[in-house]
């Protein structure tokens, strides 16, 4: 029995490899997001210098903002002009976690505006 049920925890974790980062990623979303992100994104997500020079869109502008999640998260993954594709090296779980992070980084209120 035991050596089953370990065999099977085995067997899902080999399955589903990002599992265990995925929850250790929802807490590490603003720490994944200054490290990978706001280089490009800025910290509010409205495009830093350097990212504004690549053509970054304000995630506060309503061509961003009209956009659903899954649009932002094929893009996020597949990467668009000078933003890099991340499928493969972030789980769709981060980048999802990551999107709704700028969408809240966005929000008015999220600057003290
Ligand atoms: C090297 C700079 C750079 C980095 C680093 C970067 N991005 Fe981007 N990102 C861009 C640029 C430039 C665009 C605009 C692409 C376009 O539409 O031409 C963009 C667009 C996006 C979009 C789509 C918004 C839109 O409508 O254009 C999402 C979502 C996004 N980035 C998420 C992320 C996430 C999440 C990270 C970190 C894991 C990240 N980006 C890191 C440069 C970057």
């Amino acid at each position: 029995m035991k050596f089953t049920l370990s065999a099977i925890i085995i067997i899902m974790l080999g399955l589903l490899p990002g599992s265990v980062r995925q929850v250790a990623a929802q807490d590490a979303t603003p720490t994944l997001y200054k490290m990978k992100c706001q280089i490009c994104h800025g910290p509010d997500a409205t495009g830093s210098p350097a990212g504004k020079k690549m053509l970054v869109k304000d995630f506060t502008s309503p061509d961003v903002q009209k956009q659903t999640d899954a649009e932002l998260l094929e893009i996020a993954k597949k990467g668009k002009n000078k933003m890099p594709a991340y499928g493969g090296k972030l789980t769709d779980n981060q980048l999802t976690e990551l999107i709704k992070y700028m969408r809240d980084l966005a929000k008015p209120g999220a600057r003290g505006k």
